[in-house]
């Protein structure tokens, strides 16, 4: 809600450039290690997973902002059978497909439930990997006949589908090109039209595509009622249930609570960061404001903010990215949040290691989980981003208005207010992040490309 109320563990080694960054982007390559105990930094052996991708030349790149390839910088890799294995572009180089990941995943009606893509086949039936009789290219992909005589057909495009940044692409609802802002963002905020959201699915799609690329959105000519701001949000999905209940409000006079409920000033932050798993998206819809001015919205893209702190100061970057921080929620009787363990301010993706989620709330702050010569240095890390956040460079404030409700990306996007005098009647909710990214994903890349992206690897 409007306030704040907080492993593995990224080692940045190295800064490249990418040929397909944006101006703002920039790409790190990484190591990946595992931070155990809360008094004491110690690397343990990496997953097998991340075993498996260490052996390899390359590691994946670990990316402050959200740098995504295009769909089609991957698509031209061709696989190719050389008489012995099938070939195929994984993981940014050529590697044979194991003869039994292949009959696992064949994709005929007999093995492959072709409605729910549940599979069929026994896979641990056979004591030994099934062996390839014979495979054929033909126009449209690889013919397979198998020592038993079954027979898989694998075509082109599934093949390529198969590509680990294409399917985390797809399964994590990611789209090219997003965009990193600044204050210049005040020029042309994102912004959909609100009948448009409420009578057609296009009109859903392109606003939770706005949220993607920018991390928030303006929505024009909602009513300025509860009703409406709640059946808006459940375009998206349900409302998300906490502490604060679902659909919430906030009167200025509620202030014993949080100081969200107060007409203080609050600087940016995110929201929830002491659940596990912390809100996706979060509307503000003021529905009146009597008798006083002020309480303007503050919002800053942590993204465009995090890939400034690595250009500035790696190590710094490095640091928000590996040490875990603590925080919770103790205002509301009976109750006391904090996650099941800490999470570092910079949260990077396993598989393809780009930014992906920013906790950031210093109200709500506990535990820096470093040993004590450290914390000096997370400080002055924390210093440097709070610096960036605060420069009015990164700040883009905005006058919210009744019918004019404002939704964001509280995994991206920091937010914060004004102080203000008079009565104000605020209403809101919050979405989790996996239903969003669900509708966002469907919508975007439809049915069969998001379930096949799923149900693989
Ligand atoms: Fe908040
Ligand atoms: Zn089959």
């Amino acid at each position: 809600m409007s306030l704040p109320k907080s492993g593995h563990l990224f080692l940045v080694s190295k800064a490249i450039g990418s040929p397909l960054a944006s101006r703002n982007s920039v790409q790190i390559h990484h190591r990946l290690r595992h931070f155990h105990s809360p008094a004491r930094l110690q690397v343990v052996s990496p997953s097998p997973q991340a075993t498996a991708r260490n052996s390899q030349p390359r590691s994946p790149p670990i990316a402050p902002p959200t740098h995504i390839s295009s769909a089609e910088s991957i698509s031209g890799k061709k696989a190719y059978w050389d008489g012995k294995a099938l070939y195929a572009f994984r993981d940014r180089q050529f590697q044979p497909l194991p003869s039994l990941w292949l009959r696992d995943h064949c994709q005929c009606a007999l093995c492959f439930h072709l409605e729910t893509k549940q599979r069929l086949y026994n896979t641990f039936e056979n004591t030994t990997p099934p062996e390839i009789k014979s495979c054929q290219e033909m126009n449209n992909g690889f013919q397979i006949v198998w020592h038993d005589g079954h027979e898989s057909f694998y075509d082109h495009a599934w093949l390529r589908e198969q590509d680990e940044e294409r399917l985390t692409q797809i399964r994590q609802g990611r789209l090219p090109n997003v965009n990193l802002w600044g204050s210049n963002i005040q020029d042309s905020p994102p912004q959909v039209d609100y009948d448009e959201v409420m009578q057609t699915e296009e009109g859903v799609k392109k606003w939770c595509s706005e949220i993607r690329l920018h991390g928030f959105s303006f929505v024009d000519g909602c009513p300025p009622t509860p009703e409406a701001t709640k059946a808006l949000l459940e375009r998206i999905s349900f409302i998300r249930q906490t502490h604060y209940g679902g659909y919430w409000e906030v009167l200025s006079e509620m202030a014993s609570i949080d100081t969200a409920y107060t007409n203080l000033a609050l600087e940016a932050h995110t929201d929830t960061t002491y659940f596990s798993d912390p809100v996706g998206l979060q509307m503000f819809h003021l529905l009146s404001h009597e008798g006083g001015k002020g309480g303007e919205s503050l919002l800053v893209d942590g993204a465009a903010a995090a890939a400034k702190l690595f250009q500035k100061d790696p190590e710094a970057y490095k640091l928000l990215s590996e040490i875990a921080v603590r925080h919770h929620a103790s205002g509301d009787d009976g109750i006391n949040f904090t996650s099941y363990r800490g999470f570092s301010v910079l949260e990077h993706d396993l598989e393809q290691g780009h930014l992906l989620r920013i906790r950031w709330n210093n109200a709500d702050r506990a535990s820096i989980e470093c040993p004590m010569h450290m914390k000096s240095r997370w400080y002055e890390a924390a210093r440097m981003f709070n610096q960036i956040i605060s420069d009015e460079r990164s700040q883009y404030w905005s006058k919210l208005l009744p019918g004019r409700p404002l939704i964001f990306d509280n995994w991206r996007v920091l937010h914060g207010r004004a102080a203000f005098t008079g009565r104000r009647r605020l209403g809101g909710g919050y979405i989790n992040r996996d239903d969003f990214v669900s509708r966002l994903k469907m919508l975007e890349y439809g049915k069969d490309k998001v379930l096949a992206a799923t149900v693989t690897g």
